[in-house]
């Protein structure tokens, strides 16, 4: 059992260790696929510390090759703007391992035409073959990356409107401001996240229990856009103690348990 958010952390970022050194070895390993929000803050908190502890000659070559894809940016939101969510990983990913913007790839949520954007986004990564490894958080209602519900498992990238429920749960990364929250983002869709070699969804806190809860137990549904992600077959559930406080789940449902 996870105690906290930071014992899960740990958990993750070994298993995140052992996959980077493998793609030490890979030709052309394909992006990692990253995500935003609070419950990965810990995570990169702990990679960037393991990465540290990396031999130079291992972790020269780990920088140099590195490729990711983010999963989502606000429309309207630069790099320049500190709630975007590329200010967000270049602090918390970019600026500590010295990332650039070429190699920790975010959609331009300034793009004169965010359609467009989306579409250049979802060539782009297709044209290197798809995610290895996808993290993800878990919103409230149910959402992966900004795929509000409903939503189906063909969901390619693409603009979205934000619901009003996502827009108050992330109303705290604007000093609480609802006006200050874009309406709408850029987002992977969940035929991307389906098709990533392995996906890693990280839930944490207690806020997120009952939506936990009904991930493991009601049936697969465009109103809870996460629970596609249990036909994946190499899904990979991260739960700490606090999530699990609502919780009887129905182990079945996921080949991969870890709390
Ligand atoms: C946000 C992001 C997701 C994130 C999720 C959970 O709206 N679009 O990528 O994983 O919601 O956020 P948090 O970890 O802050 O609870």
């Amino acid at each position: 059992m996870y105690k906290s958010s930071f014992d899960l952390a740990e958990a993750v970022v070994d298993v995140l260790e052992e996959r980077l050194i493998k793609r030490l070895s890979e030709s052309f390993p394909k992006p990692l696929g990253l995500a935003t929000g609070r419950t990965m803050e810990p995570i990169y908190q702990a990679l960037v510390a393991r990465l540290r502890s990396w031999p130079k000659q291992n972790l020269e070559p780990l920088l140099d090759g590195w490729s990711s894809f983010n999963l989502d940016e606000y429309v309207g939101l630069s790099k320049g703007d500190a709630d975007s969510f590329s200010a967000y990983m270049n602090r918390h990913l970019g600026s500590p391992l010295r990332l650039g913007s070429d190699k920790l790839l975010i959609p331009d949520g300034r793009s004169k035409d965010p359609i467009e954007e989306a579409d250049l986004y979802r060539k782009h990564l297709k044209s290197l073959g798809g995610l290895s490894i996808q993290l993800l958080g878990l919103g409230m209602n149910g959402h992966v990356g900004f795929n509000e519900p409903p939503c189906h498992p063909d969901a390619s990238c693409r603009v979205v409107d934000l619901s009003s429920a996502t827009r108050e749960q992330n109303a705290s990364s604007f000093a609480g401001d609802l006006g200050r929250v874009p309406t709408n983002a850029i987002t992977l869709g969940l035929s991307e996240i389906l098709l990533a070699e392995e996906v890693h969804l990280i839930v944490t806190g207690k806020a997120k229990s009952s939506v936990l809860h009904s991930l493991l137990n009601e049936p697969a549904s465009e109103f809870l856009p996460a629970s596609w992600l249990r036909q994946h077959s190499n899904l990979f559930l991260w739960v700490d103690h606090s999530a699990l406080s609502k919780v009887q789940p129905n182990i079945d449902l996921c080949n991969n348990w870890s709390s």
